[in-house]
C-alpha cells in the first residue's frame, strides 16, 4: 500500500504576502486530512518559503523547493543548496522538472548530481521524468523514460531509492489543459515501476511512490488516482487557488485502491 501524495508546484508565482494568504488557507481547508494516511506538499519559490514554512508549521502540509544545487555551498551565484533548504524547513525538493530540462539546461547528469545532494541531507527528491510531444508521436515514450530513469538515477543504492518519489510528467500535458488520458498515465507509471523491477526488484517497485503530473485539476484526478501505478499528483496551475487546490487533495485522499 503506497501513501497518496498530492504536491503542488507553484513556480514562478506568488509575492510573499500571496504565499502566505495561499497557505493559510490550504492549511485552514485540509487540517482534517490525517498525515498518516496523505503527503500534501506545497513548493513554493525560494524568497516566500521562509514564511511559509512559519504558516505550515505543526500543520499536515509539508515543505518543498523548486530546485536545489548539488554542493553544499560555494562561488555558484544564484544557486541555493540542500543545507539552505533544509535550513528553511524544507523536506522535499523538486528536482529535473521539464521546465528546468528545457530552459534551464537541466540534463540528467545534473539530476543525478542533485537527487544525492538531497539524499544526503534528507530531503526528499520528487524526480520529474517524461517525454515531449515530439518524442510522443514519433514513438520515443518509452525510449526517453528508459534514459531518464537509468540515467538520472544512476548508481542510487536500493536504501536509497526508497526515499524517492517520481512524477511522470509528459511535457505535452504540463501548462496546456492537456490531461494524459488516465491510461496513458497508467501505461507510462506502470513501464516506469517495470523499469524499477529490473534495476532494483519487485519489493523495491512496489514500494515507490510515482506521481502524475500534467494539468491535473479537480475533474481528473480521482480518474488518475485509480490507476493502480498513479499513487499522487505534482499540480502547478490547479494549486495555485485554495479551493481549487483543496478539492484536488480531498478527491485524492477519497480514492480507496
Ligand atoms: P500543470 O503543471 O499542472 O500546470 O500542468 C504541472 C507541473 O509542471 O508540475
Amino acid at each position: 500500500m503506497r501513501k497518496t501524495i498530492i504536491a503542488g508546484n507553484w513556480k514562478m508565482y506568488k509575492t510573499i504576502a500571496e504565499a502566505i494568504e495561499l497557505a493559510n488557507g490550504l492549511k485552514r481547508e485540509l487540517f482534517k486530512l490525517n498525515s498518516q494516511e496523505i503527503d500534501i506538499i506545497i513548493c513554493p519559490a525560494f524568497t516566500a518559503l521562509t514564511e511559509v514554512a512559519e504558516v505550515i508549521v505543526d500543520s499536515n502540509i509539508q515543505l518543498g523547493a523548486q530546485d536545489i544545487h548539488w554542493e553544499d555551498e560555494g562561488a555558484f551565484t544564484g544557486e541555493v543548496s540542500a543545507l539552505m533548504l533544509k535550513d528553511v524547513g524544507c523536506k522535499f525538493v523538486i528536482i529535473g522538472h521539464s521546465e528546468r530540462r528545457q530552459y534551464f539546461g537541466e540534463t540528467n547528469e545534473s539530476v543525478n548530481k542533485k537527487i544525492k545532494a538531497a539524499l544526503k541531507h534528507n530531503l526528499t527528491p520528487i524526480v520529474c521524468v517524461g517525454e515531449t510531444l515530439q518524442e510522443r508521436e514519433s514513438g520515443e515514450t518509452f525510449k526517453v523514460l528508459d534514459d531518464h530513469i537509468h540515467n538520472g538515477l544512476k548508481d542510487i543504492s536500493d536504501t536509497d531509492i526508497l526515499k524517492i518519489v517520481i512524477a511522470y510528467e509528459p511535457v505535452w500535458a504540463i501548462g496546456t489543459g492537456k490531461t494524459a488520458t488516465s491510461q496513458q498515465a497508467e501505461e507510462a507509471q506502470k513501464y516506469i515501476r517495470d523499469l524499477l523491477r529490473k534495476v532494483y526488484n519487485n519489493d523495491i517497485a512496489d514500494l515507490i511512490r510515482i506521481q502524475y503530473g500534467g494539468s491535473v485539476k479537480p475533474e481528473n484526478i480521482t480518474e488518475l488516482m485509480s490507476q493502480p501505478d498513479v499513487d499522487g499528483a505534482l499540480v502547478g496551475g490547479a494549486s495555485l487557488g485554495v479551493e481549487i487546490f483543496t478539492e484536488i487533495v480531498k478527491r485524492a485522499s477519497e480514492v480507496v485502491k
